[in-house]
């Protein structure tokens, strides 16, 4: 067997003859990382095997049967809508996130659920037996149905599967487990492909739920080749920052379901628990008082409405540049905004520093937001207290005009369930406006229009 030194990208799994600052691929700086790779003789088969025992057959789609897969629930509430109803056997998901963030607990709460008919196999290449029986007893998992496995070459773990034959795979972590023929580290790219393969080629055709889970890096991103992320059916990573008691799991990728529901946990002494009352944890102050600088939005995630506390700070500036900070929304939509108040309201804030915040530390994209930033903006910078029964959801574009935001109809009824009194918006047809009994509706044309309404 011949060997040879390879430079290999950690981003995107580029092979480079010789080292380079950046990968000529994907751009990235100081990815390049020597592995050595064993060269195959022309007659060995190739490693890019079929992942899956698909069959070879040719058939006709329409002669072909669909069948229609029975969703595994996990009796997590978030846990399965935001898989879209459940697990599908055989399906494959990653489960990123920073450290610490709870990706173990979950998973052992999965675990504790499914085991209830299902043998769960735990592999571990993180924690000692006893560590995870730890946090079990914290948690109250009982797990007699579940085996652990501390283990971290991926052909013990295969043989491990084949001798255990669960129902349910869950490794922890990816980046920990290695293949003894390549002698890379783990959780290098080649290391990271190879395991990832050797579990596809081993639970895809055995129908096992399996989950992965993986490290990020420190800009959030999953650590390793986003080939990985193709070889997978499900990506799910932990979005909030960790010193909050709040979760959030978004899915980045489901064969089985839509990316735009979020799964909302919080992190206690027993686990992991669903909040499906979002609203309460997202807005922070108490809604009894007007404040200078707040408005309530109503924010979609998916399908599910979120009650959105946006604050805003304006200030006089003491720099010669004026400083714009955003936590939470889009900080180029911001400025946009801003740009937009100054020419069409004349709201002066040129010489004003502009600190724009999300309380509950989300991180939304819904447009719904900007006429809430606008609102709050001009609140603070007018010093006028916005009523706290007022919410405020449209889409602001640069000539100042309010646009309708898709599914306005679940906004206004959720924020009218949820007491505000007060709704201002774009313009919205007659049946939108019918539901409502308990809340007037504002419809606003332009940002004139809104200055007009807070004065
Ligand atoms: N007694 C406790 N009470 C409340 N929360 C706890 C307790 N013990 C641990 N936690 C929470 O659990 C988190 C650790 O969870 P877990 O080990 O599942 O994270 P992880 O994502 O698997 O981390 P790693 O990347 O280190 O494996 C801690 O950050 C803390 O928030
Ligand atoms: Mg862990
Ligand atoms: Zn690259």
């Amino acid at each position: 067997m011949k060997f040879k030194t390879v430079f290999v990208c950690q981003k995107c799994g580029y092979e480079a003859p010789k080292w380079a600052g950046k990968c000529p691929d994907c751009g990235e700086w100081n990815s390049l990382v020597e592995e050595v790779k064993q060269q195959e003789s022309k007659k060995a088969p190739a490693r890019t095997r079929s992942f899956t025992d698909f069959s070879s057959e040719i058939v006709q789609l329409s002669a072909s049967k669909a069948v229609k897969e029975p969703r595994i629930e996990t009796h997590i509430s978030e846990f399965d809508r935001l898989l879209g109803g459940g697990l599908v056997k055989g399906q494959l998901s990653l489960l990123a996130g920073a450290p610490g963030i709870g990706k173990s607990t979950l998973m052992l709460q999965v675990a504790a659920e499914l085991s209830k008919n299902l043998k769960v196999l735990y592999i571990s290449g993180e924690e000692s037996i006893s560590q995870i029986s730890g946090r079990a007893a914290r948690l109250g998992v009982k797990g007699d149905n579940i085996f652990l496995h501390c283990e971290t070459d991926i052909q013990k773990i295969v043989e491990s599967v084949q001798n255990v034959n669960p129902d349910v795979l869950i490794l922890d972590s990816i980046q920990t487990v290695y293949h003894p023929e390549f002698t890379s580290s783990a959780g290098t790219v080649a290391q990271v492909r190879e395991c990832t393969g050797e579990l596809v080629r081993l639970c895809k055709p055995k129908g096992i739920i399996t989950f992965v889970l993986g490290h990020v890096t420190k800009d959030g991103e999953l650590a390793g080749p986003k080939i990985l992320e193709h070889m997978v059916d499900c990506v799910l990573y932990f979005d909030t920052e960790k010193d909050n008691v709040l979760r959030l799991l978004r899915p980045h990728k489901n064969r089985f379901g839509s990316t735009g529901e979020i799964g909302l946990f919080k992190m206690t002494g027993h686990g992991l628990e669903s909040v499906e009352n979002a609203s309460e944890y997202f807005a922070q102050t108490s809604r009894d008082r007007a404040l200078k600088g707040r408005a309530y939005s109503l924010a979609l995630e998916g399908s599910r409405p979120i009650l959105t506390e946006v604050q805003a700070l304006v200030s006089p500036t003491r720099y010669p540049f004026p400083r714009r900070v955003s936590t939470g929304v889009d900080l180029n939509r911001c400025l946009m905004l801003f740009a937009a108040l100054e020419k069409h309201t004349g709201l002066p804030l040129d010489n004003k520093d502009i600190f724009v915040s999300l309380a509950g530390g989300v991180k939304l994209k819904d447009p719904a937001l900007d006429l809430a930033v606008c609102a709050a903006v001009i609140s603070s910078c007018k010093e006028i207290p916005l009523a706290p029964d007022s919410v405020f959801m449209a889409e602001v574009g640069i000539l100042g005009q309010a646009a309708k935001v898709p599914l306005i109809d679940r906004r206004l009824e959720e924020a009218q369930r949820l007491g505000f009194k007060k709704a201002y918006s774009a313009a919205v047809t007659k049946p939108e406006k019918e539901k409502l009994s308990r809340m007037t509706l504002a419809e606003l044309a332009d940002l004139g229009e809104l200055t007009l309404k807070l004065r």
